[in-house]
């Protein structure tokens, strides 16, 4: 994450050597592991939510041909399951397993008509298994909608931009991007501990972004990747469970 402004690195606190992703992506993975429990135990309020937050938000299906969309970091399913919900036909992707299967059992419901896809495995590598414990890949997959909601900030620097390049690498011409984090007054990074339900504690990577920061970093990267400068949308919505806390919901439009 190059900065347009400085940015300050609150860990690691003992060293001024740059955090290797490595270490970064095990810390995280043992995180929400640990947090799958807890996400499983608030996935109907947040599914209520999801549902007025992403009807807004995604494209209205108006063709015959049934969407695409790829949920990155889709957790316990919740934002895969309203998607599908909504006519998309949908891949999710997680490299937790609790929480992969936690998606997976969410998607047993006989009632949902199009089940999604979900995959395990971590995203900037690439590498997954499906339900059947075979391998995947969605190397060269474009998809007509692209969620990577919270997802981007868990990256150390540098790894958040090719977080954000890889995510809108996989949207098809003529599709969009949703990507989603906080705003914050100023912006910070480092190891943060997360509390989940029963008190359990888990530290993780987090970036926190100013909204000027964010729409830069997404703004470079959608120049990057489509080769021109595209419209990049922030909309600042209000936490409906955290008083005080904004999200910044950035909807990208690859040109077609
Ligand atoms: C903060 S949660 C957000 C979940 C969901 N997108 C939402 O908005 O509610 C981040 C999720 O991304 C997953 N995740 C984090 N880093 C990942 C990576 N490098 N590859 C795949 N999944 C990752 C975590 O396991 C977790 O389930």
């Amino acid at each position: 994450m190059a900065a347009p402004s400085a940015v300050s690195a609150l860990i690691p606190a003992v060293s001024s050597r740059p955090p290797d992703l490595e270490a970064i992506l095990d810390i995280n993975r043992a995180a929400y592991d640990l947090l799958a429990g807890t996400y499983k135990g608030t996935t109907d309020i947040r599914q209520e939510n999801a549902k007025k937050w992403l009807s807004k938000r995604v494209p209205e299906i108006t063709g015959p041909e049934q969407p695409t969309a790829l949920d990155v970091g889709c957790a316990d399913g919740t934002h895969s399951r309203v998607l599908s919900m909504l006519g998309y036909s949908v891949t999710g992707v997680d490299f937790s397993a609790p929480m992969i299967s936690a998606a997976r059992e969410l998607m047993s419901d006989p009632t949902l008509p199009n089940k999604p896809s979900l995959l395990h495995g971590e995203f900037l590598a690439g590498r997954y298994t499906d339900e059947g414990g075979a391998a995947a890949s969605l190397e060269g997959r474009r998809f007509h909608l692209v969620l990577a909601t919270a997802f981007v900030h868990l990256f150390p620097p540098e790894a958040d931009d090719d977080a954000v390049r890889k995510v809108l690498g996989h949207v098809a011409p003529g599709g969009t991007a949703l990507i989603s984090t906080t705003a914050a007054t100023a912006n910070r990074q480092g190891l943060e501990l997360k509390t989940g339900a029963n008190g359990q504690v888990a530290p993780r990577w987090r970036n926190h972004y100013t909204l000027e920061h964010f729409v830069w970093l997404v703004r470079e990267a959608a120049r990057d990747v489509y080769g021109a400068r595209v419209p990049v949308q922030p909309w600042v919505v209000v936490d409906p469970d955290v008083e005080g806390k904004l999200w910044v919901d950035v909807v990208v439009n690859r040109p077609a």
